[in-house]
């Protein structure tokens, strides 16, 4: 990305949702030149496979699929299947976030159900303070899922998820989570326009 001709460097920005927050976190641990990162509804953790980086493996945190709930309409709610993160910030499979050069900003739908994703990321938060580094902004919005998209995408309410491989719920009210999606937009164009050196002039996106 950094020799894109279009990237003008030196810093490149990541953005990433659930598990793909968890990836843009790790590659902001791990590999130089990550400015700034934004992670929406990510767990911060290995989840249910190791991560490994050349010596180091973070092992999974894991889940057990007997805490998954039927709801009335006979979808899953799996929201309770991680396994607890034991010793919190200190918990093994956390990310080492503290080791990312550029700032984090996490946004999470506090009716995720998904994962926790609210509980996970006042844990990473506490992480960063415990190792001397800035409190990450967190943007956190009720009512809304966790598929956090740009705006005017509609919501998700549930679809197959590969770990029990049948259909869940992923929370989040259509209003309030349509709205999330219109503040998370503008919040994250803000946190790089800042971050990477933008410009706040820019031709606004015609969605
Ligand atoms: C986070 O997940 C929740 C629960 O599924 C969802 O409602 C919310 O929209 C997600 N937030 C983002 C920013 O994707
Ligand atoms: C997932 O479920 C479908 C149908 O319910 C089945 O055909 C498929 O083999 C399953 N996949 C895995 C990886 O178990």
């Amino acid at each position: 990305m950094l020799q894109h001709p279009q990237v003008k460097g030196p810093g490149i920005g990541l953005l990433g949702i659930s598990l793909g927050a968890d990836i843009c976190l790790s590659m902001a641990s791990f590999l130089k030149n990550v400015a700034a990162t934004v992670a929406i509804n990510g767990s911060g953790t290995s989840g249910s496979r190791t991560i490994h980086y050349k010596q180091t493996s973070i092992p999974p945190l894991g889940h057990d699929l007997r805490r998954t709930r039927v709801t009335f309409s006979g979808i899953l709610d799996i929201v309770d299947i991680r396994n607890d993160l034991i010793g919190g910030h200190e918990n093994p499979s956390m990310i080492p976030i503290e080791r990312a050069e550029g700032p984090i900003l996490f946004i999470v739908g506090q009716d995720d159900h998904n994962w926790r994703s609210d509980f996970y990321a006042q844990t990473a938060s506490h992480r960063l303070e415990a190792h001397g580094k800035a409190k990450p902004q967190v943007i956190s919005y009720p009512g809304a899922g966790h598929y956090i998209e740009p705006p005017y995408f509609p919501m998700c309410p549930a679809s197959l998820h590969k770990l029990p491989n049948k259909t869940v719920i992923w929370g989040g009210e259509f209003r309030a989570h349509s709205q999330a999606q219109v503040d998370a937009w503008k919040q994250i164009l803000s946190f790089f326009s800042k971050h990477l050196g933008g410009t706040q002039d820019r031709v606004p996106p015609k969605l």
